[in-house]
């Protein structure tokens, strides 16, 4: 018999609030094509991406982390005191340590909340979502901040053809809090880190530092390439394509619903033709609005779904109480997919 008083959360959770930052300076395809051989019409055809927007100096990731979290929380109406715990989703936090949430709870003038990291590349708002969830509902946590941000700029290869015009920077943060209803169904998520080298950083840390030349790639001038994020652009498409469209099916059987039941879906936004293609496969009906943040965002990765969901509720094409279908996929390979109700 166990002595341990059990903890004692709320019935459910939901998302309160959110909120997003984009970097002050947008970049076109033509500022791509300065460094690839490539033109605005293939980028544009092949993956949507019109214009992305790259961070200065000063938007670092705790800088753009606090301004969208600063958003979602008063989108919430609580203050940055009640919240118990803070979860950044990055994969380009320079730092090894400390984890940069310490330092962003700090600044939002929390009090003392519990603050850590994860790594689940394009699918991490979903893997913080669920995270942010289980906290709520068990109790150490009332209100949970879940931080999607990223500034792949610093980890993009300009010369690289298959990534130099996918990538953008951004930050975007949802509030989680309490509920007498269920608001964020259940998570269907999962790994297959068989296929761990379809998308991955060119050259770990330990052999760039070494700096053998003979080793490592080197760009057009000869100098030693800072490490990237590479991928097999077109198993990843495959994948994508095939494989999470099952997922994001299991996620509306597991919240009991159908897709005449949505009036949102927030894929994740790596790709047009892949939010097309799940579109078709999902059979959508019309009424369902469908983010397409990618146009002018670019693929922030975890940033991605919050930054379209802050923009879809911002511009008046989603509305409070809508019920949406939200994916994430990507470096792991890894996959989240859930229904939630819409702040
Ligand atoms: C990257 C991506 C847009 C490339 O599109 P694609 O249609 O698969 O392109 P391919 O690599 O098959 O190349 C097709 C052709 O375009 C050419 N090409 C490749 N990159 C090019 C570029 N930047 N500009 C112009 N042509 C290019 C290739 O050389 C190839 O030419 P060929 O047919 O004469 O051999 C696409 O694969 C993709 O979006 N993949 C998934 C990305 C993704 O979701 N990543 C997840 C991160 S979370």
């Amino acid at each position: 018999m166990s002595k341990i008083k059990p903890s004692q959360g709320a019935p459910y959770a939901r998302i309160m609030g959110v909120g997003g930052y984009r970097p002050t300076r947008v970049v076109p395809n033509e500022v791509i094509l300065e460094t690839i051989d490539s033109s605005d019409e293939w980028i544009r055809s092949r993956s949507g991406i019109a214009t992305r927007h790259w961070a200065s100096d000063s938007e670092t990731v705790a800088a753009m982390s606090i301004e969208a979290s600063g958003k979602a929380i008063a989108d919430a109406g609580i203050s940055a005191e009640q919240i118990g715990a803070v979860v950044v989703s990055t994969v380009s936090h320079f730092k090894q340590t400390p984890a940069i949430a310490t330092e962003i709870a700090d600044k939002l003038g929390t009090a003392k909340a519990a603050a850590f990291d994860i790594s689940a590349g394009c699918a991490g708002f979903g893997y913080g979502l669920t995270l942010a969830k289980g906290m709520v509902v068990e109790g150490s946590a009332e209100y949970v901040l879940v931080i999607g941000v990223e500034r792949l700029s610093d980890l993009t290869d300009l010369e690289d053809r298959a990534t130099a015009f996918l990538f953008g920077d951004g930050a975007g943060a949802v509030v989680v809090g309490p509920s007498q209803e269920p608001h964020i169904g259940p998570t269907v998520w999962g790994s297959e880190g068989d296929k761990s080298e379809t998308i991955k950083q060119t050259v770990p840390w330990d052999e760039f530092r070494v700096g053998d030349v003979s080793k490592l790639p080197l760009d057009s001038k000869g100098d030693i390439k800072f490490p990237a994020i590479t991928q097999e652009g077109q198993a990843v498409f495959r994948w994508a394509v095939f494989e999470m469209a099952k997922v994001a099916q299991q996620a509306l059987d597991a919240a009991g619903i159908s897709a005449d039941d949505l009036d949102v879906f927030i894929p994740h936004q790596a790709n047009m033709r892949i939010i097309d293609s799940m579109v078709k496969t999902l059979k959508l009906p019309e009424h369902v609005t469908v983010a397409r943040d990618i146009e002018t965002t670019g693929n922030t990765s975890a940033a991605s779904i919050p930054l379209a969901m802050e923009r879809l509720l911002a511009t008046g094409k989603a509305k409070s109480g809508d019920t949406a279908l939200v994916i994430g996929f990507g470096a792991g390979l890894v996959y989240a997919a859930t229904v939630v109700t819409l702040p």
